[in-house]
């Protein structure tokens, strides 16, 4: 792995990791925690090994959406836990996609949880934590100048694409990818690219194993949402299947 460059400035806190500036301003260093909130913070806790987890699957998949031709933010992983990558403005939207019903969607809308959703659902939510991160239409988007119509369409064609590859990737690693969120960034040439983290606290997983079972076997972040299990245990699982099949 490369060197590790020392920290400088912390540019920002957030619940799972911590971001600092580099010597190079064109570089960010991104350490990732063992911290876990959910439901805005209502929820806090701790998954050892999840900072170590988070990064290096992450890593992988920053690397592998590159190969595919979807521009990020990443450079290169210097340690278990911390990643150097691009400076970039972060837009302030989440944006995810949805394979099957589960979650905030069951509970908005009353869906099954497991019903198949074909074509994929696309959403986006305003990253503003002190509002509970609401579900937001374009024209919401328009009215808080959060991005262009040009970018909100970039965003979503793009997390379409990124999904396709996902769901192929995680397959291969019998996983089954039932949501999703993304963040995008602006480089210093207003381009966007892809940005944050793609690990098991912002992907819902089930194991293909259980396909056909009624209970699916969760191996994510909802774990430990919801108490369903040992959240140590299937992060660990979900992190050996993906270097597995990358080596
Ligand atoms: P949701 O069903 O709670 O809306 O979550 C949809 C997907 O987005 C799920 O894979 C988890 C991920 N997610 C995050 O990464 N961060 C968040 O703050 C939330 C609410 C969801």
């Amino acid at each position: 792995m490369p060197s590790s460059p020392t920290p400088q400035e912390l540019l920002y806190e957030g619940k799972a990791k911590r971001v600092y500036r580099t010597a190079d301003p064109q570089v960010y260093l991104c350490q990732y925690k063992d911290d876990a909130t959910a439901f805005n913070a209502a929820k806090r806790g701790s998954i050892a090994g999840k900072g170590e987890v988070n990064c290096t699957v992450s890593s992988h998949l920053f690397t592998y959406l590159a190969q595919q031709g979807i521009r990020n933010h990443f450079l290169a992983q210097i340690s278990p836990t911390e990643m150097r990558v691009k400076a970039v403005t972060i837009l302030p939207i989440e944006v995810v996609i949805r394979n099957r019903a589960a979650g905030s969607l069951c509970k908005r809308l009353g869906l099954e949880r497991g019903l198949p959703i074909e074509p994929p659902l696309l959403e986006f939510y305003y990253k503003n934590d002190a509002l509970g991160d609401p579900l937001i239409t374009h024209d919401h988007i328009r009215l808080l100048k959060l991005a262009t119509p040009e970018q909100v369409h970039q965003m979503g064609s793009l997390a379409l694409k990124i999904n396709q590859l996902l769901r192929t990737f995680f397959r291969s690693c019998r996983l089954e990818l039932i949501d999703f969120k993304l963040e995008f960034g602006l480089d210093p040439a207003g381009e966007i690219l892809l940005v944050d983290e793609i690990s098991p606290d912002t992907c819902r997983l089930w194991d293909l194993a259980g396909e056909n079972t009624s209970e699916p076997r969760v191996l994510d972040k909802d774990l430990f949402r919801f108490d369903l299990g040992n959240a140590v245990a299937g992060y660990q699982e979900v992190l050996q299947r993906v270097v597995q099949q990358v080596e």
